[in-house]
């Protein structure tokens, strides 16, 4: 007898989303936070989340690392709704201040995601140290928490989260505390991995010019309660390359539509 076969495909021939939220409203402290969210992630795409502050970015990030549930419809990841947290999907949190031990050395944190998947102790060390080579921090892996800049704090999160190797990676603002230089390498360095690794990644950001350079698709949430707004395509070859990519006319169109769309929606 042959081995049994799972459907990549559903019947209709779509492929079925690893993410999909069906008409999610979500109420904080009696108050409408988000309403009617549809939205639909496919595995290994780059969805890239932009909105005003306060319009429930980071609320629909909590939604699916499940932290918050829904007051209405279903978030559901692989098929199954979202039930808590997962080892399957790791978290770099907007207050990067709080999501390190304090207590616990550069090295020791990014350990943290090693630990909690069983990563023999003897293995641990060759994996945090190439992580902390590509975030830039393989020279203060003895450092504590305290001794660091908030851009080096968001940085070990970051390499915490890829030790993780999750299949989905919720990322909150994660390079807001970053110059440009190194917020433009780390962009790059995210690309790479998440693509070698074929994560699923939902990636936050106030920078529109940010969501068009590494996403695949760019949603756009309206305040008062949050809502999609409008959802862009972004077809733009990969790899992606700093100033090719930002030069490229179909990059002008997008950053010009968004913009005239973010202006639009706030008058
Ligand atoms: N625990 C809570 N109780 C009540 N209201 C909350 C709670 N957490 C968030 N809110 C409210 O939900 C709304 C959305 O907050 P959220 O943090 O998701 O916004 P955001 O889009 O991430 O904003 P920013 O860009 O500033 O990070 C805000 O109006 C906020 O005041
Ligand atoms: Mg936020």
């Amino acid at each position: 007898m042959s081995a049994a076969v799972i459907p990549l495909q559903k019947a209709g021939g779509k492929p079925e989303p690893l993410i999909a939220f069906r008409r999610v409203d979500l109420d904080l402290g009696g108050r409408p936070i988000l309403r009617g969210i549809d939205l639909e992630i496919a595995r290994g795409e780059f969805v890239c989340v932009v909105g005003p502050s306060g319009c429930g970015k980071t609320t629909l990030l909590r939604l699916l690392g499940g932290l918050l549930a829904p007051t209405g419809g279903e978030v559901s990841y692989a098929g199954g709704p979202v039930a808590g947290p997962s080892a399957n999907v790791a978290i770099v949190f907007q207050d990067y201040g709080k999501a390190l031990l304090p207590w616990r050395n550069v090295a020791g944190n990014v350990s943290l995601a090693l630990e909690a998947a069983g990563v023999p102790r003897g293995e641990r060390e060759a994996r945090i140290a190439p992580l902390l080579r590509k975030v830039g921090l393989d020279a203060h892996a003895e450092r504590f928490p305290g001794q660091l800049s908030g851009g080096m704090q968001q940085r070990v999160q970051i390499a915490r989260c890829l030790a993780q190797e999750p299949t989905l990676l919720l990322m909150d603002e994660p390079f807001g505390a970053l110059d440009a230089m190194t917020r433009q390498a780390l962009q790059d360095e995210v690309l790479r991995i998440v693509q070698a690794s074929r994560m699923t990644v939902l990636f936050v950001t106030h920078d529109l010019e940010e969501a068009i350079y590494l996403g695949d698709r760019v949603i756009a949430l309206r305040p008062h309660p949050g809502r999609v707004a409008a959802t862009f395509e972004v077809d733009l070859a990969r790899p992606r390359e700093q100033l090719a990519t930002r030069e490229a006319p179909q990059f002008l169109r997008l950053r010009r539509a968004l913009y005239d769309f973010i202006e639009s929606a706030e008058r």
